[in-house]
């Protein structure tokens, strides 16, 4: 999930071993077909493009989550049904969706305390000082860590009922398969009664999805591409930019929703940081990223396999997006 990502994550480190970086380029590239992991697009320059990929008009899921938040924030709060409540979310970021929220539940004065949870300090300070100078009153208590790690810390400490926040549609970098697992692993760590907001992308025009992820002016080429780059810059790489492509898809049976990286011609690239190179065929094609699309009914479906029971759907008006309210059963 991208807001978990920092920038320093992969920089040359003391000790002998390789980063987790390099062991999962070389991982990757020895897979047939081979593979490069999409939560390496976020070094400092990839956190910059997914700000212009969230600007874009065609990247319609931010906006969406927005709008939701802004027609429906009284709905959820009342939904959520506890008069007190801690406020977990995973995968924090800016906080640019949960301040809609959080203003939202302080003006109605609701008990909660929120506690963001990341695996990125840095993400966490900057966020707990906005959120100060915002709303002195609000008691924001950040984590730093592992996302399981965290909810069992909570979990031990506390027995007032918890709400923890998924949003952004990050759960889409999963396949359905992983999503389970991920789901399964939260309402394990939560008490019956417990309850889960949850962003889906949903299945739509496939034109309209295939624009958000291939847009006309290419930043998303430009993002996708910039992982070769960090693996210049961080792993003393030769990907030449210039000879492979950016490539798009949209599967509207599966709702899989994924992007390639295409090499343009036969060629070697040298990993220094690997002490290897590695071949690529004329327009052999890397797996980068999936962004699953689901129906309501898939969305349900989730839910019902994972341990939780769906309590409310909030859509915008074109229903391209949903955030669900799920209970711990
Ligand atoms: C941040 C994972 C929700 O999959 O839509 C945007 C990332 N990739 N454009 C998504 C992304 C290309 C985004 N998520």
């Amino acid at each position: 999930m991208p807001s978990t990502q920092s920038s320093s994550s992969a920089a040359p480190t003391a000790d002998a071993f390789p980063s987790d970086f390099a062991q999962d380029v070389l991982e990757g590239l020895t897979q047939s077909p081979k593979k490069l992991p999409s939560k390496y697009f976020y070094d400092e320059r990839g956190d910059k493009l997914f700000q212009d990929i969230m600007h874009m008009p065609s990247y319609y899921l931010m906006n969406c989550e927005h709008d939701i938040f802004e027609a429906h924030k009284a709905a959820i709060l009342e939904a959520i049904g506890y008069d007190a409540f801690q406020l977990l979310e995973l995968g924090a970021g800016d906080g640019y969706k949960t301040k809609v929220l959080l203003e939202h539940f302080l003006e109605a004065k609701a008990a909660f305390q929120y506690q963001p949870i990341d695996i990125s300090p840095n993400v966490l300070e900057e966020l707990e000082q906005s959120l100060h100078k915002l709303w002195p009153q609000l008691d924001v208590q950040p984590l730093a860590g592992d996302y399981f790690e965290m909810l069992h810390r909570v979990s031990e400490e506390t027995a007032v009922p918890k709400v923890v926040l998924c949003l952004g549609a990050n759960i889409g970098n999963y396949p359905v398969e992983r999503a389970q697992r991920f789901l399964n692993a939260i309402s394990a760590e939560l008490n019956s009664g417990d309850k889960l907001l949850i962003g889906f992308d949903l299945k739509k025009d496939p034109q309209v999805i295939l624009d958000a992820y291939d847009d006309p002016e290419g930043i998303t080429a430009v993002f996708n591409l910039n992982l070769l780059r960090r693996i210049n810059r961080e792993l003393d790489a030769n990907f030449d930019l210039q000879a492979f492509r950016h490539w798009e898809t949209y599967n509207p049976v599966t709702g899989a929703t994924k992007s390639y990286i295409v090499s343009k011609a036969e060629q070697h690239v040298f990993i220094k940081a690997l002490n290897r190179s590695f071949h690529f065929a004329a327009w052999e094609a890397m797996d980068v990223e999936l962004s699953q699309k689901y129906s309501l009914e898939e969305v349900e479906g989730l839910a019902e396999a994972t341990g939780f029971e769906v309590e409310q759907h909030f859509t915008d008006q074109k229903a391209y997006f949903v955030d669900s309210l799920w209970r711990v059963k």
